[in-house]
């Protein structure tokens, strides 16, 4: 389908909706984009107001938007709502309770599919038995589950009531739920026996158990039956998730909650080693995921979508739980790993579930194209008519494979940059507007004010890296750190007045669109992971046999970036193999295994400069070169430069 090609310079391919796609999209031509942006920038809250008019309000708001504490933001002040109702009674009320809220499928092969009828039901008689445990509104409730329909359960239950969901992905280890309860004060846990991952059973209730020694502050641990593994009930403490709601209705009053009530935490990781707890509330949250997801994905009421991301990230927050359900959208979820049994296990639900909306990550994308495109071309393809990407600047390599093997060089790629914080997608094309070019994120969302900024404040001209900024509040905006107001106005709203900064390095093209070119601060990105460079470091130091250690991100064909770990040991202790499993280990039970080195380069010392900072710039120009061409005059012992370009050599990583 060469047609809708229209090739410029050979860098720089274009590719222009195609005709039918865009006389049926939501937004149909660049230039109805253009002028509807113009507008929506000019008056943000006339925008907003009209997207918030899309959802059921108990109480309609005063205040479209309430700025003079910023960076503390209020949107829709004095709106009351329920975020659950928005997603599932509407959808019965309306007479589309018989429709297909979730296509499940569990990695074993058991199948079922959960009705909106059926998922209201369920939800409020789990909303019922939290009530029954002694959880109430503003309470912390930590969830730990597997992809499996009743994670989407949970949530919706705990926000039914107005309970702060905290999802804790799946992957993370016991000490990584000890700090999130630590810093959440949750009462409650909800988790399962075990979840699947190729073929094994992760014990999840095992890992709660582990995270529950001591003193803290869960009252009750709710536990589903999922893989029917042996656990340890703690008497009193912990009761089945069937036994919670045996003997409940499926009625539960959606109460109305302030358009500011909080919705969720989700902890994300920063550059110092503490994850940060990002604060999102319930009106602009469900105003910003709903509108991006009908427009960005043009949703329509036959479409069957799958987002292949885990609840346990915002992605599943915002694009498989809020933003498709707030539209009523039927959707596949899927409960493992991508290769499990095989590389053909993502195209078999394509081709069984006729998913017409797909959104996976570029790392995912990069894995399939290493398997081979035998197992993409056994499968029937052609009910996909969108296709998306998110967690990283997708490499056009990656973005032309996915283009042609998954999309048959029929659908447009939504490639979308968002952020933990910013809750809703901010900057994608608009599938029947945007021409496309593969790499870039394109255009600013409507109502979205990005740009790209110099140090001292400019708006960088095209093709001048800067930083990314967004220079007007939006609905879905991340309200603080969840405790910690200053670090919040010190991580976001520092480096310019009144201007959010993202964190990212970017540029503009000639055309407007914008390049993202990765983070500025140390923060690495491993197969769609977020993991602070100081985290693992301090999980190696904890170890008893490590003095002290940089980490850095190494360039990486299916991950993104690979994690390289520089280590200089404690005297007398001999960087063995041995040892450096131990450690590679550790880091794993400290953080999850995502968080695992790739590789340890033990070393005699760290290079610093005569201040004492580590010189992360040259040790990433080691793992990723093999060599220093850069300026070291500021390097405290230069000799160090030589072992440490060894220690990749002498194999001991
Ligand atoms: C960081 C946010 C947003 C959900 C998943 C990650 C990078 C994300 C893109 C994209 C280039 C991207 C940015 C961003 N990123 N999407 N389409 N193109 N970079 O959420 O863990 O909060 O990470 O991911 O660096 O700041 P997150």
């Amino acid at each position: 389908m060469s047609n809708n090609i229209e090739s410029v310079l050979k860098e720089d391919r274009v590719f222009a909706p195609a005709e039918a796609f865009s006389s049926a999209a939501h937004v149909k031509s660049m230039e109805e984009y253009e002028e509807l942006h113009r507008q929506s920038i000019e008056d943000p809250e006339t925008w907003w107001a009209s997207q918030a008019d899309a959802l059921h309000w108990q109480q309609r708001w005063e205040q479209t938007l309430d700025w003079s504490e910023a960076p503390f933001a209020k949107w829709f002040v004095g709106g009351k709502l329920n975020a659950c109702e928005n997603c599932l009674d509407r959808h019965v009320r309306e007479g589309r309770g018989d429709q297909v809220a979730i296509h499940f499928v569990g990695e074993p092969g058991d199948t079922r599919d959960v009705t909106y009828n059926e998922l209201l039901g369920r939800t409020c008689a789990f909303a019922n038995a939290l009530k029954d445990q002694g959880i109430k509104a503003g309470d912390r409730v930590l969830i730990y589950l597997p992809m499996i329909p009743e994670a989407a359960i949970a949530m919706l239950a705990c926000a039914r009531i107005g309970a702060v969901h905290s999802v804790i992905f799946g992957g993370f280890s016991a000490n990584s739920i000890k700090d999130r309860l630590e810093d959440s004060k949750a009462t409650a846990v909800i988790t399962a026996d075990g979840g699947w991952r190729r073929g094994s059973i992760v014990p999840l209730k095992a890992n709660v158990d582990e995270a529950l020694e001591g003193e803290n502050t869960i009252e009750k641990v709710i536990v589903l039956e999922r893989c029917s593994n042996e656990v340890t009930m703690t008497e009193g403490r912990d009761i089945w998730w069937h036994d919670a709601t045996e003997h409940m209705t499926d009625e539960c009053p959606a109460e109305a909650f302030d358009a500011e009530h909080p919705l969720f935490i989700l902890y994300t990781s920063g550059s110092t080693g503490k994850p940060k707890g990002i604060l999102h509330t319930t009106g602009g949250y469900l105003t910003g995921t709903g509108s991006t997801f009908k427009y960005i994905f043009d949703h329509q009421q036959d479409d069957v979508y799958w987002c292949t991301a885990d609840v346990g990230w915002i992605t599943g927050h915002s694009y498989i739980v809020y933003g498709p359900m707030v539209n009523g959208a039927t959707q596949v979820m899927y409960e493992g790993a991508p290769n499990f049994p095989d590389w053909n296990r993502f195209w078999e639900i394509v081709e069984t579930y006729k998913v017409s909306i797909f959104y996976t990550a570029p790392t995912a994308i990069r894995a399939f194209i290493k398997a081979g495109d035998e197992h993409v071309e056994k499968h029937d393809l052609s009910s996909l008519r969108l296709l998306g990407s998110v967690g990283e600047p997708i490499n056009p390599e990656a973005w032309m494979w996915y283009y042609e093997k998954i999309g048959g060089s029929r659908c447009p790629i939504v490639d979308t940059w968002w952020q933990t914080e910013t809750g809703a997608i901010m900057i994608s094309p608009l599938p029947g507007a945007t021409p496309l070019k593969p790499g870039t994120a394109t255009r600013p969302f409507l109502g979205i004010d990005a740009a790209i900024l110099d140090e001292t404040g400019q708006e960088c001209g095209p093709n001048e890296g800067g930083k990314l900024v967004v220079r007007q509040p939006w609905p879905s905006m991340l309200r603080t750190i969840y405790g910690d107001d200053q670090r919040y106005k010190d991580t976001y709203w520092n480096e310019y007045e009144g201007i959010y900064l993202a964190g990212d390095g970017a540029r503009t093209d000639d055309d407007g669109f914008f390049w993202i070119v990765g983070r500025l601060d140390d923060v690495l990105n491993v197969s769609g992971h977020r993991l602070g460079t100081a985290e693992v470091e301090s999980a190696l130091v904890s170890h008893d046999a490590v003095a002290e250690s940089a980490v850095v991100g190494k360039p990486h064909d299916i991950k993104g970036q690979a994690v390289v770990a520089f280590v200089t040991l404690k005297e007398g202790i001999d960087g063995t193999p041995d040892l450096n499993k131990e450690l590679r280990n550790h880091v794993g039970a400290e953080i999850g295994a995502i968080a695992k080195p790739d590789e340890i380069r033990f070393t005699p010392a760290l290079p610093k400069t005569r201040s004492g900072k580590i010189m992360r710039r040259l040790l990433k120009e080691i793992v990723a070169t093999g060599k220093v061409s850069g300026d070291v005059t500021t390097l405290e012992d230069k000799k160090i430069v030589d072992a440490l370009i060894a220690s990749g050599e002498n194999g001991n990583g």
